[in-house]
């Protein structure tokens, strides 16, 4: 497996997101989404992504037991923290225009306390990289990853890391403590990364983690979602939406198959040829697409085909609502 770099953080490739193996994209049974992380392992992927709120901390209990008796110096363990999953627990409400609401916390109390409920659920004495899921509204980022930076001193994590965050709030992070990572959705179906926050990361020698690298599925051809499915109320699977994407990305699939890969493939492909600094995440819960999914790696895309795919999906393309609207609040109260 190719490494790439996450600013000093060396990761392979393509890492693993492990969000689907909690019910959102449909059930799973917990052996067999064990064995889907130990089988990202033995395919060579080092990066393993999950978040304190992936299935309300379950995820990161999941995770512990996968890399139970594997090395752990040859895993990097990236979380979050952020999403406020317990109802004792204050924040501030985000809507997602997905159909429900997030809250956040950012303060540096809550960060301290969350910090200590990961390692634990994770069972582990350090977390590799440590991300802010969403910007606290209420918090000014400075005092959130300020808190977070005294978590490095302390030894519990090794590189910082934010999500969801715009360029300039990568710039105020990053004057507190040097961030390694953002990680934000990219994808064929959302470009819009391009405009000023990729600039931006590379001129800070920052890696850009590619969260739905697959559009959620989308790209790959899963372009209807039953009703209990968590992407059911995205914009995007919607209606005519879903019809007009279904058109668009049509052809990606009849370039896949010139190609004599999939359309996942494909997708995972292109984002690798973005830039060095980008590492794709993408979620499975099937052993045999982890394979496939870092078998992209290898694949060569030539400059015919790259101007073939800006046709289609254009630079700076945002496809249908953004994922996440800040409410105002000028107070959690
Ligand atoms: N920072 C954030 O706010 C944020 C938000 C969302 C996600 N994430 C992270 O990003 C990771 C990936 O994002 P995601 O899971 O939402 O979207 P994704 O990786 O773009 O797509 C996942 C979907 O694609 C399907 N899929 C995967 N490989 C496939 C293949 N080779 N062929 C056909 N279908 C395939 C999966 O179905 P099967 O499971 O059936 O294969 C699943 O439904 C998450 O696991 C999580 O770690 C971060």
């Amino acid at each position: 497996m190719q490494r790439r770099k996450l600013g000093p953080l060396e990761v392979s490739a393509i890492g693993y997101g492990a969000m689907g193996l909690e019910g959102y994209y449909g059930s799973i049974g917990q052996a067999d989404a064990i064995e889907t992380i130990r089988h990202a392992l033995d395919c060579g992927i080092t990066l393993l992504d999950t978040a304190d709120a992936y299935g309300d901390g379950h995820n990161e209990a999941l995770l512990a037991q996968a890399i139970n008796g594997r090395n752990r110096d040859a895993i990097v363990i990236a979380t979050k923290f952020g999403i406020v999953f317990d109802p004792d627990e204050r924040g501030t409400s985000l809507t997602t225009g997905w159909g429900f609401s997030l809250n956040i916390n950012g303060r540096p109390e809550y960060a301290q306390r969350a910090l200590d409920a990961s390692l634990k659920r994770l069972g582990v004495e350090y977390i590799d990289l440590w991300y802010l899921h969403y910007p606290d509204p209420a918090t000014p980022i400075q005092e959130t990853v300020g808190a977070m930076a005294e978590q490095v001193h302390a030894g519990k994590v090794r590189y910082l890391g934010l999500s969801n965050v715009t360029a300039e709030q990568v710039r105020h992070a990053h004057e507190v403590h040097p961030i390694s990572a953002v990680q934000y959705e990219y994808s064929l179906w959302r470009r819009e990364a391009e405009q000023t926050l990729l600039p931006t990361t590379r001129d800070l020698g920052i890696g850009c983690v590619a969260w739905g690298p697959l559009g959620t599925g989308f790209l790959a051809g899963m372009t209807r979602v039953a009703e209990d499915d968590f992407r059911y109320h995205n914009p995007r699977y919607q209606g005519e939406n879903r019809q007009h994407n279904e058109e668009r990305f049509a052809p990606l699939s009849d370039m896949a198959k010139e190609l004599g890969i999939t359309a996942a493939q494909l997708a995972l492909a292109w984002l690798l040829h973005q830039g060095s600094n980008i590492v794709p995440i993408p979620g499975t819960r099937q052993a045999a697409r982890v394979e496939e999914n870092a078998a992209a790696v290898e694949i060569v895309l030539t400059p015919e085909h790259l101007a073939r795919i800006d046709q289609l999906a254009p630079a700076g393309l945002h496809v249908e609502t953004p994922w996440c609207k800040t409410r105002d609040v000028t107070s959690d109260a």
